[in-house]
């Protein structure tokens, strides 16, 4: 495989190898027209030239790549190359290691509940979307500085699974050694079995070591099936009883007796630290606080994120309708119960716990509201973007008067995950009292009611735009 280094892959240059999982090689790559590194993870070559891999392949790579937020690695690309016999994902690169290579020894219990908290909100955002990720385990924790953490390889066992005859007790493509006692037994997985894995790697960050070893797979499997979790290992490691009650509901052996969505496990992992007397690294997620605190529901952020600058937004309530219908058949009550913040750009509640809102991925500090400045009768006026076409259709956005940009990958102000869209396809901004769009060299252009612009124009409230085939009208609207 190393022949690879210095070879052409698609518009990719192999740079150098970083590493080699169970299945699979990344890569490190360069692509020159982006000017950026890659990460490029090489699936075994031997089923590439197989009809029907090919074609499941591109299946779940395509929904996987379709998944936008903070704490999932984006994926840029996939595709299989017969020249060289090979399947292939490209993926943002991360460079600040795993959190495997963090596990040298017991945690501070705020640093690990940091670390898992952002994994089970990631989780949840692909949870919502149908995606089970099936491998969770620290060596699919990527960080990058500041302990952002970044889940990656979504699926990717579903997609080796399918495609290979390792499907048997113990042999499963996951990793056993935190597996769930249902994908150990080859049984149906569901959201609640990454719940579990993610409980074992809590566990792991609390104790420095994981709570099932043994010398071979199935054995591991097996102790995951009918053993108690080690809890005395727990308490000798100082862990504070409300987080080791939380731990052992997340990997309870029957999926009914755990948390049933990654939100729930949020929620229950902030409640425990404030109950254990200690405050999280970051400062937004000090505690849940009650929903009467925020009157109707929809108001806005706490007194917490107010005192941080950031104004409160007020929401229409035919916005947040609009904006957010809801998730057929996925509990909600993570949310109400915690009453929460309502995100600037798409209104959807979040619960006080979140950084980043689970619909937009915007961040819900909402400190892009200082750009707001021009103001007719006190009120700023800002922008509204309706999605008419694809995943996203019937969704609102609104912008502050500052630069945002609209694309189909991670990193973008308003995310349209259809291939049709560049990966910075135009820019939006506000000055003067008025609103411009530019088309940013986007492979199938941008037009406002049916026509191309070439340069930047100034928008008018009720203007269709196209990016790519993506139908979009731009509204504008006033802020509180
Ligand atoms: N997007 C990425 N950016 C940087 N490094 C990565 C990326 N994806 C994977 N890696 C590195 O490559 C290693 C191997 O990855 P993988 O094949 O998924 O196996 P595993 O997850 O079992 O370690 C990872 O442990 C990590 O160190
Ligand atoms: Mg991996």
């Amino acid at each position: 495989m190393d022949s690879l280094i210095n070879q052409q892959l698609g518009q990719f240059r192999i740079v150098e190898r970083i590493g080699v999982g169970g299945m699979a090689m990344v890569y490190k790559a360069y692509q020159p027209t982006l000017d950026r590194h890659v990460a490029i993870k090489i699936l075994p070559a031997s089923q590439s030239q197989d009809p029907v891999f090919v074609k499941r392949f591109v299946q779940e790579a395509r929904s996987v790549a379709k998944l936008a937020h903070p704490n999932i690695v984006q994926i840029h690309d996939f595709g299989t190359d017969p020249n060289n016999n090979v399947t292939y994902i490209v993926m943002e690169y991360v460079d600040g290691g795993t959190l495997k290579d963090r596990l040298n020894g017991p945690m501070l219990a705020t640093e690990a509940v940091d670390f898992i908290i952002q994994a089970a909100e990631g989780l949840d955002c692909a949870h919502r979307n149908g995606i089970i990720h099936r491998d969770v385990k620290p060596a699919n924790m990527l960080l990058r500085k500041g302990n952002h953490l970044l889940l990656s390889d979504f699926g990717i066992a579903k997609i080796l699974e399918e495609s290979t005859s390792l499907t048997r007790v113990g042999t499963g493509i996951g990793t056993p050694q935190y597996m769930a006692p249902e994908q150990g037994m080859g049984q149906p997985v569901d959201r609640r079995s990454d719940i579990y894995s993610l409980g074992i790697v809590l566990f792991h960050c609390l104790c420095g070591s994981v709570p099932f070893a043994a010398e071979n797979p199935l054995t591991v499997t097996v102790k995951h099936i009918n053993e108690p979790l080690p809890v005395g290992r727990l308490t000798s490691a100082g862990v504070p009883d409300p987080l080791i009650q939380v731990l052992l509901k997340m990997s309870a052996k029957q999926a009914g007796d755990r948390y049933q969505s990654a939100e729930e496990v949020v929620a229950a992992l902030t409640s425990a630290l404030s109950a254990a007397n200690l405050s999280m690294p970051r400062a937004y997620r000090a505690g849940i606080s009650p929903a009467s605190q925020f009157g109707e529901g929809n108001r806005g952020p706490s007194g917490q994120l107010q005192g941080r600058g950031a104004p409160t937004p007020a929401v229409s309530s035919s916005l947040l309708q609009s904006s957010h219908p809801g998730y057929p058949g996925y509990p909600q009550q993570g949310m109400s119960q915690a009453g929460g913040i309502a995100c600037f750009r798409c209104g959807s509640l979040n619960p006080t716990t979140r950084r980043f809102c689970t619909s937009c991925g915007d961040e819900l500090a909402n400190s892009r509201a200082s750009k707001d400045t021009y103001t007719i009768n006190g009120r700023p006026i800002l922008a509204r973007m309706t999605v008419k076409t694809g995943l996203l259709d019937g969704r609102s956005y609104r912008f502050h008067q500052d630069v945002s940009t609209v694309g189909r990958t991670n990193g973008n102000d308003l995310i349209l995950a259809d291939q049709s869209v560049s990966r910075r396809h135009a820019r939006l901004w506000f000055t003067d009292g008025y609103w411009y769009l530019e088309n940013l060299s986007s492979s199938n252009g941008t037009l406002v009611n049916n026509v191309r612009i070439f340069q930047s124009v100034v928008l008018n409230d009720g203007d269709v735009i196209n990016f790519g085939d993506e139908v979009v009208v731009f509204n504008i609207v006033y802020g509180p």
